[in-house]
């Protein structure tokens, strides 16, 4: 089985290679096949975005013949980020452009770190949200997982493994933020992880 991933997210795409590392699938990128645009996500809610990046990568991928005939092709797409509660449920869907465009993550970080300045630990509640949406590219047949990973806003930045809002937030659970964990433990309770074993058992059951 071939597995196309429809992001140009390099730590995205490092986290789905590890999670499905031990599954026999053929697992490749938008970056693959030259496709170098990126739709606007124009959605309101992490699954319409998920659905644009499917529909707009699908389009292409269709339109070139750019998938091998031969085996079943599936085309994964995935909307992610971070839910803050002190912070009205932001930035949400706005993760990759929290604070504006000119900024990388660890401005983003010190960002969310400065407008939660003085929020007691307790009104700290965080979670990590992953849509992930699949289309089996011969029949357009589509699925939709989400996974959540339940934490809370640290007081620092810490640690300097993973991407994103990372260093920043303290799973559930944990003493250490998702940044200080090794990679094998992220996968096991990260958001991606849970939506992308969940998209597993479903295909080997449907086999
Ligand atoms: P998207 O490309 O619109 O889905 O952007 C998702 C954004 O959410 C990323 O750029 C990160 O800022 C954040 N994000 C999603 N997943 C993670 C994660 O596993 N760790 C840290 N940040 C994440």
């Amino acid at each position: 089985m071939n597995i196309i991933l429809a992001t140009h997210n390099r730590g995205k795409i490092e986290e789905f290679k590890r999670i499905l590392l031990d599954y026999p699938v053929n697992l490749s990128s938008v970056f693959d096949y030259g496709i170098t645009l990126e739709p606007e996500e124009t959605g309101v809610t992490f699954s319409e975005n998920a659905q644009i990046k499917l529909d707009y990568y699908l389009k292409i991928i269709k339109k070139n013949k750019l998938h091998d005939n031969s085996n079943k092709n599936l085309l994964i797409a995935e909307d992610s980020g971070i839910e803050i509660e002190a912070l009205n449920g932001e930035p949400g869907i706005l993760s990759a452009r929290y604070g504006g465009e000119g900024l990388n993550s660890m401005d983003r970080n010190d960002l969310v770190l400065k407008n939660m300045q003085g929020v007691a630990s307790k009104n700290r509640k965080a979670r990590f949200v992953c849509c992930i949406k699949v289309v089996d590219i011969e029949i357009d047949f589509k699925y939709e997982f989400i996974g959540y990973s339940e934490g809370m806003i640290m007081d620092n930045i810490y640690g300097s493994k993973g991407f994103g809002y990372d260093p920043i937030f303290k799973p559930l659970g944990y003493n250490v933020s998702m940044a200080s964990l090794q990679p094998e433990v992220k996968d096991k309770i990260s958001h991606r992880g849970l939506a992308t074993r969940k998209l597993i058992k479903e295909l080997l059951d449907a086999r």
